[in-house]
């Protein structure tokens, strides 16, 4: 079993991925594979609502930026960790951007796949960004893996995310949290479900 943790910062080795990497060493102990995917510094394109993505579902028909290849890694993988910067109390803009495009386009192939959020700060805004990452999940049908707290580390530096304990603990108690899901549905096939409908008004 593999999770894929997906580090939304423009730093490499920053504090999120300090907290990433915190979660990758506990699911070790729990005998789950990972791998921290950094989505770098190129641009990346944001949704223009073209609807290819309807008539060709799990592709982004923009090709030229590394959604369709996040796709690929969420869909390989049994699990999902993405994390960010908090940025104006909200999670990072190219996060969205990326997410936006590969929710919209695949997260019918993500049904069934526990994720969660996790963001980094300074001071505030950690827990308006950990509920816009839910959102992603909320409509997906993908399990939201919950801790002991809502999942962020304070810190500007890396060295100062090694010192919020209680931090480090939540990364900790959520991957623990995430190996025994990902343990307990391994042999339980996720069901049929009803087609999904959809309107545009509620009456
Ligand atoms: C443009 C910008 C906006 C930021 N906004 C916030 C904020 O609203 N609240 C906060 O606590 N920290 C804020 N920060 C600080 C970062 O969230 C914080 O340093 C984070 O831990 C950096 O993570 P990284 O090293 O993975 O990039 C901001 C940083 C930048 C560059």
């Amino acid at each position: 079993m593999k999770v894929l943790l997906l580090n939304g910062s423009p730093h490499k080795e920053g504090c999120t991925y300090t907290a990433l990497e915190e979660i990758a060493q506990q699911l070790k102990q729990n005998d789950i594979d990972s791998e921290i995917y950094w989505m770098g510094l190129d641009m990346i394109r944001g949704c223009i609502a073209c609807g290819a993505c309807k008539k060709n579902p799990g592709k982004c028909v923009f090709d030229d930026d590394i959604c369709n290849e996040v796709i690929s890694k969420i869909e390989e993988a049994d699990g999902v960790v993405i994390g960010s910067p908090v940025y104006y109390a909200g999670v990072r803009g190219e996060v969205c951007t990326l997410l936006d495009r590969v929710f919209y386009a695949a997260s019918g192939n993500f049904a069934g796949k526990p994720a969660a959020g996790i963001v980094s700060c300074r001071r505030g805004g950690a827990t308006a960004s950990y509920d816009r990452f839910n959102k992603y999940f909320g409509i997906s049908r993908m399990p939201i893996v919950s801790s002991q707290y809502w999942n962020g580390v304070h810190g500007n530096t890396p060295d100062e995310v090694k010192q919020d304990i209680e931090g480090l603990q939540i990364m900790r108690t959520l991957a623990d949290e995430m190996a025994w899901i990902l343990k307990s549905i391994e042999n339980n096939p996720r069901p049929e479900r009803e087609e999904v409908t959809f309107t545009n008004f509620i009456r």
